[in-house]
């Protein structure tokens, strides 16, 4: 049976993740983007490569939803990016209402799919997602720490001059100022960062992994991440939809874990065809909790603004 994965949003983040989901073979793409003419054109010029690159998936590019129905997973990446100087937290109220459009219309063509929320502020956005869809929790999902932990392995790898793929990072919490890299979780082939390097070097890489969206932000001046944002997200897409059961860290719906209550933080999950199918509560130290509740709180105060404009 053919699998159909639709991408709500056809900017850089958008039109990355579906080519990676064509050059994967992972499912069919439907591209959605409310302007005119773009999710059409960036689709057909993708389909356009399927004889070069090879890959036999469908992809087609729409203004509507009615392409989308009976997709396996949407993930909505739609919303207006940062430009430098702002913070994700200052897109909450303009991109909450492109989340509850896009969720409405997703969850109504496709009522069996799985969530996966790409737009920032990110655990906002999630939550946003929920309650607009009413799906289960496990089916609504956040890309970040796959993103987070990329960059913090990247940075590791390239300091410490040894394979990227050799170097396992955790990070958790937020996708904000407050995210917690985990040093303890973090090794390289087995062997802890802190055996491997002293702790001025260890601060400096955590700090540009809190600062890794900022950072790229200050160079294009014009917006935000794409490449690493979009391979992030699609191996999610994949773990899902091949049943994989990678351990990976996403924003997840917390109801008491970690000692947190109904909000979407950055944790390790299970993910499966099923969507979440576990959360990994693994026991933290004391500062390493305090700094997770610390970004649970960030996360919370936007959740109550976004509760209020709900009212
Ligand atoms: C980032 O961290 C866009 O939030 C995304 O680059």
């Amino acid at each position: 049976m053919r699998r159909k994965v639709t991408v709500v949003g056809a900017g850089n983040v958008g039109a990355n993740t579906a080519q990676k989901i064509a050059l994967k073979e992972l499912a069919d793409v439907v591209l959605v983007d409310v302007i005119e003419g773009v999710p059409q054109g960036k689709g057909l010029d993708m389909l356009e490569s399927a004889p070069v690159e090879g890959y036999d998936v469908r992809i087609v590019g729409t203004n509507g939803y009615d392409e989308t129905a009976g997709s396996d997973i949407v993930v909505i990446t739609a919303g207006f990016p940062r430009k430098p100087g702002m913070s994700r937290d200052d897109l909450l109220l303009a991109n909450y209402e492109v989340v509850k459009s896009a969720t409405e219309q997703a969850a109504k063509h496709s009522p069996n799919a799985i969530l996966i929320l790409v737009t920032n502020p990110l655990d906002a956005m999630c939550w946003t997602a929920l309650k607009i869809s009413g799906f289960p929790p496990r089916r609504v999902i956040g890309m970040a720490g796959v993103l987070d932990t990329a960059r913090f392995r990247t940075f590791i790898a390239e300091e410490l001059d040894v394979s990227f793929e050799n170097v396992t990072a955790m990070v958790l919490g937020g996708h904000g100022d407050t995210m917690v890299p985990l040093v303890r979780f973090t090794n390289v082939s087995g062997i802890p960062l802190s055996e491997l390097t002293d702790q001025a070097t260890i601060e400096r890489l955590v700090q540009r992994t809190r600062d890794g969206g900022a950072e790229i932000v200050k160079h294009l001046k014009t917006g935000s991440a794409y490449y690493a944002p979009a391979a992030s997200t699609v191996e999610m897409v994949e773990s899902i939809l091949k049943d994989k059961k990678k351990v990976l860290p996403c924003a997840a719906y917390l109801q008491g874990e970690y000692g947190i209550s109904e909000l979407f933080v950055g944790v390790p999950v299970k993910l499966g065809k099923d969507g979440v199918e576990q959360i990994y509560e693994i026991k933290l130290e004391s500062a390493e909790q305090a700094a997770l509740n610390k970004s649970a709180d960030a996360v919370k105060e936007l959740i109550e603004v976004i509760k209020r404009k709900m009212q």
